[in-house]
């Protein structure tokens, strides 16, 4: 497996292996792999000749008061993972390589980023169609794989990707669970021993708020009473949208949507499904 960490490296290797007739699938991530981003990882080896996996902590997309400093990172242990998995070359940039002057041009989301993350994190998916934007035209990858736990970021850049003729396509990867149902997230470690034995009420609340839109019943409220009696966390939004539009105007499949604040945490979760049970 190799290291990169420039763009000139990056653009070197993607010559020589369009040359050799290769196609390429890309996993973009921030590190601090778990089996989620290991999944993707697994899709894009069975799909593509060659897999990248790009690894960067994205300060565009991080508001102010968010984690950016104290997002977990571990290099060492990422490149052993991501090895194990089947992954031909990381793409580890620093900042300054990442992003060397001061942007002249802004992406800026469109109403799917309105609702959910968007509407708590402004400016948040912005930062992610930046970085998303460079790493699709440095890789040139035919493939790029996002997890669905990241629901609403797969649906913008699904948009994207339309709406501006990238020349590529969008997979989309099962969110991965542990044993209990907490969806995997590098942002677990934040969580205390107490508030990890609350964690798995994020899904069963998804599941019960799921099993009322199936009987066409409101969720929110039983899913706030749930997770109000079950967690120490702090809602910060339970929604019923339509996938992938994300308007409230349920045509195709429904997501269910919710994220919960804990002390040094912020959990979010979903499921899709189709609102008549099919
Ligand atoms: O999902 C993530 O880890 C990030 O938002 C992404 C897609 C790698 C962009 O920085």
């Amino acid at each position: 497996m190799l290291i990169l960490q420039t763009v000139n490296e990056l653009k070197e290797w993607v010559r020589d292996t369009k040359k050799a007739g290769d196609s390429i699938g890309l996993v973009p991530t921030m590190g601090f792999l778990h089996e989620g981003h290991l999944s993707l990882v697994k899709k894009a080896k069975a799909e593509n000749d060659k897999v990248v996996m790009s690894i960067f902590v994205n300060p565009a997309q991080f508001g102010p008061n968010e984690d950016f400093d104290r997002y977990p990172r571990d290099l060492k242990r990422d490149q052993e993972l991501a090895e194990g998995a089947g992954t031909d070359v990381i793409f580890a940039p620093s900042v300054e390589e990442m992003y060397p002057r001061e942007s002249q041009i802004q992406l800026t989301a469109g109403a799917q980023a309105d609702v959910l993350c968007g509407a708590k994190r402004p400016g948040h998916f912005d930062g992610v169609l930046k970085v998303v934007t460079k790493l699709f035209h440095l890789v040139e990858a035919d493939l790029a794989y996002f997890g669905q736990k990241d629901a609403q970021q797969l649906a913008i850049i699904e948009s994207l990707v339309e709406d501006y003729n990238f020349p590529m396509a969008i997979r989309r990867g099962e969110t991965v669970r542990e044993a209990d149902g907490l969806a995997k997230s590098s942002r677990n470690v934040y969580l205390s021993g107490a508030e990890r034995n609350e964690a798995p009420h994020l899904k069963k609340a998804l599941e019960m708020g799921k099993e009322l839109v199936l009987k066409g019943q409101d969720p929110i409220e039983p899913m706030t009473k749930y997770l109000t009696n079950h967690t120490s966390g702090v809602i910060d939004y339970i929604e019923l949208l339509d996938y992938p539009t994300l308007t409230t105007t349920i045509r195709q499949n429904a997501i269910l949507a919710l994220a919960v604040k804990f002390e040094k945490a912020r959990l979010i979760d979903n499921i899709i499904f189709h609102p008549k049970g099919n």
